[in-house]
């Protein structure tokens, strides 16, 4: 998988990972319209670390152009296409739900239609914990149904699982959807969790802690993302040939594609989240408890056994040395 099209390239992940792929000797297409969902200069500054490698290029195109992604795949022959462009996030998709479609559904076809037709081996896509919905049987796996979303954000990401499988089946277009749970690090996004709360606590603002505390996340640290993604583009999907449609497995499929989680299988209170962020900080934070956030779910947990099987990793860095990377990173970048 020499040439790929990572596309979000100007975002915390694919930032992170297109780094590493560039390091790897990888040529790289970052499609990425550095929209304004949260402050359009961490993109720039993202952005300015790439372009100086000649192996990079960067295509400011909206992924919900039919048009214009058409015409890049007629520029470029891509071995595997990374799409990690999406309008994240749970709670804005109350707000905002078009932005979901546009992106998130809309954009998402353009790629599997640019795929097909230009004999691309490999579209891995990120997926979210988030599609786990209401299921509270944990860990979760990928072998349980997810047909129970509470939040449209969650809905479409699951869409994308659905459109890949038909793809898959159609034109035996190799896919894999990945389902992060909770990435935090370096070049973090300014609308999550660790993030929000650095930058309240260090300006002495109380930070807003949802579901008076009551919330666990499988915090999974971005090299441990972007390392089990590197693996999963190299690794086609088989189909599973035990594979039955009279007691159907939700996790694999007869033709080429999966789903795998990639989180940190473990489950870490937010209060210790808290309070491993004070202690990174130096600084106690002035907590506000509230309820739980519509949308939202109170805890996360993945199963990583099938990720583990078949990529032989698992994702394991604790977050006493992830959030301090984090705040080291937030420090220097702000000149705190
Ligand atoms: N960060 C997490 O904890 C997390 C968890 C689960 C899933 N995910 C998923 O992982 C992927 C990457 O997330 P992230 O945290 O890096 O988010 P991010 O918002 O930092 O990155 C997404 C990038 O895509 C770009 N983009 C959005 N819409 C676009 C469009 N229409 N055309 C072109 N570019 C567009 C944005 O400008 C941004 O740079 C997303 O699909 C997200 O839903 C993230």
């Amino acid at each position: 998988m020499k040439t790929l099209l990572v596309t979000g390239a100007a975002g915390f992940i694919g930032h992170n990972l297109t780094l590493q792929l560039l390091r790897q000797g990888r040529q790289v297409v970052g499609l990425d319209n550095l929209n304004d969902y949260y402050d359009p200069q961490l993109k720039r500054d993202r952005l300015a670390q790439l372009l100086p490698s000649a192996s990079f290029t960067h295509a400011d195109i909206d992924l919900a152009d039919r048009d214009q992604v058409a015409a890049l795949f007629g520029e470029y022959r891509f071995d595997a296409v990374v799409n990690l462009a999406a309008q994240a996030g749970v709670r804005y998709s109350l707000i905002n739900p078009h932005s979901y479609v546009d992106t998130n559904l809309v954009g998402f076809v353009n790629l599997l239609e640019g795929c097909r037709h230009s004999g691309v081996r490999h579209l891995v896509y990120a997926s979210s914990s988030s599609v786990y919905g209401a299921n509270t049987r944990m860990p979760f796996s990928v072998h349980d149904n997810v047909d129970h979303p509470v939040s449209l954000y969650a809905a479409s990401k699951k869409a994308n699982e659905l459109m890949a499988h038909t793809y898959s089946h159609l034109f035996g277009l190799a896919t894999t959807g990945l389902r992060f749970f909770t990435v935090y690090g370096p070049w973090g996004r300014p609308d999550m969790a660790l993030f929000l709360f650095t930058k309240a606590i260090l300006e002495g603002r109380p930070i807003n802690v949802f579901n008076n505390g009551n919330m666990e996340r499988d915090f999974t640290y971005i090299d441990d993302i972007v390392e089990g993604v590197v693996r999963v583009i190299d690794h086609l999907p088989r189909p599973d040939g035990s594979w039955n449609g009279d007691a159907p497995d939700p996790g694999t499929s007869y033709c080429p594609w999966r789903v795998f989680n990639i989180g940190n299988n473990h489950k870490e209170k937010l209060m210790r989240y808290i309070e491993v962020l004070e202690e990174c900080l130096g600084q106690k934070a002035e907590k506000n408890f509230l309820p739980m956030q519509d949308g939202d779910v109170p805890a996360t947990y993945a199963n990583v056994d099938d990720l583990v099987r078949e990529i032989d990793f698992k994702p394991a860095t604790s977050i006493e040395e992830g959030v301090q990377r984090f705040v080291d990173w937030y420090r220097d970048y702000y000149r705190i």
